[in-house]
């Protein structure tokens, strides 16, 4: 199987699974893990900030960035197309007692002007808009990348009116291999930022949120209060940092392979929009006379391709270490065969 399906489904290489053996390990809860400390030394120094807690899941540091930041009947501002808002089960209302005011942007990135609009006044019966969240890249945005000055016009106005400032960089090196800007200053003037080690990565799971030394021993705490502390998790963190040594250049390759992908789906007929390939995500739209989305995925399944079904007529392609070049040439052939039978 070639599994275009996301880059979630990642499988960690031999070689990061040798890294684990080796690895030092002790009692994270107890701070007394060296490898979770190294990673988390070295994550904050890439992106800029004071500390870093390493963290079950990129969906954890999201909450726990939302715990943590708002109060009850407080608002995020974010896009429609978020995770927080689609795929966190609801989390921000149910664990934190907090709102969403999704954005309409385009290709899930929202101007200044937007922002602007959504920043509720100051009032005795309003919600309080507490929190801006940017999602680099933006997954259901077809893998866009935020340019730096929208990025810099957006969480601007939000610091203006006194908001929080929050990246989900699930993606954000993707968008480093694409750009050229450094995590660090793509993060700069966010409060809090985290990576995800689970996706182009390649480690099995993990993510690790930076942010001042105060955010961190209250994220602690809530990591605690969420059963997500962990004992030895230097086994997991050991794969973060052999993907931090090893595994930077892959985002490049797959953010190549998925344009390559990308120029190449666009010329047939049946497909009647490929949203713009910046990163190693493609999301396209097939005419009506086409089979349907899961119809697509079916058959694709058989001829030992997966991809996603997001939508009636919309599909999406990720790549990601699992996939090469000889994948991407064998998805090409297989998709052009079944969007015509
Ligand atoms: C943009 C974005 N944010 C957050 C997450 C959640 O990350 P995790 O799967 O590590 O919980 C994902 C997962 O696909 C994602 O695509």
């Amino acid at each position: 199987m070639y599994d275009f399906y996301s880059d979630t489904k990642s499988i960690p290489t031999k070689e990061m699974l040798e890294s684990i053996v080796s690895a030092p390990l002790g009692d994270e809860q107890k701070a007394e893990d060296p490898t979770t400390a190294k990673l988390e030394t070295r994550v904050a120094k890439l992106l800029g900030k004071e500390a870093a807690v390493f963290m079950i899941s990129g969906t954890m540091c999201n909450e726990i960035a939302v715990k943590v930041h708002c109060d009850p009947g407080d608002e995020v501002i974010c896009d429609a197309s978020s995770h927080l808002l689609n795929f966190e089960c609801g989390s921000p209302a149910a664990l934190s007692g907090v709102l969403l005011n999704p954005l309409q942007g385009t290709n899930g990135i929202f101007t200044s002007a937007d922002v602007k609009n959504a920043i509720r006044p100051k009032s005795r019966y309003m919600p309080i808009s507490k929190m801006l969240l940017v999602e680099q890249t933006a997954n259901l945005g077809g893998g866009a990348v935020w340019p730096l000055e929208t990025i810099d016009a957006v969480v601007g106005e939000a610091k203006s009116h006194g908001l929080v400032a929050h990246m989900d960089g699930a993606r954000l090196l993707n968008a480093v291999a694409k750009s050229g800007i450094s995590p660090a200053r793509y993060a700069r003037d966010f409060d809090t930022v985290w990576i995800d080690f689970s996706k182009g990565l390649g480690a099995p799971c993990g993510a690790v949120i930076a942010g001042t030394t105060d955010f961190c021993l209250q994220a602690w705490r809530q990591k605690q209060a969420l059963g997500g502390a962990m004992r030895q998790s230097g086994v997991l963190a050991a794969a973060c940092l052999y993907a931090l040594d090893n595994h930077i250049e892959q985002q490049t390759m797959d953010n190549e392979l998925a344009a390559s992908i990308g120029e190449r789906i666009m010329a047939f007929p049946q497909i009647t929009n490929v949203m713009p390939v910046d990163t190693n995500i493609i999301v396209f739209d097939v005419a009506d006379n086409a089979p349907t989305a899961t119809e697509i995925v079916d058959r694709m399944k058989d001829r030992g391709v997966l991809l996603g079904a997001f939508g009636e007529r919309r599909l999406r392609i990720v790549t990601c270490l699992n996939v090469d070049k000889n994948a991407g040439d064998a998805l090409v052939t297989e998709l052009a065969s079944v969007l015509s039978d």
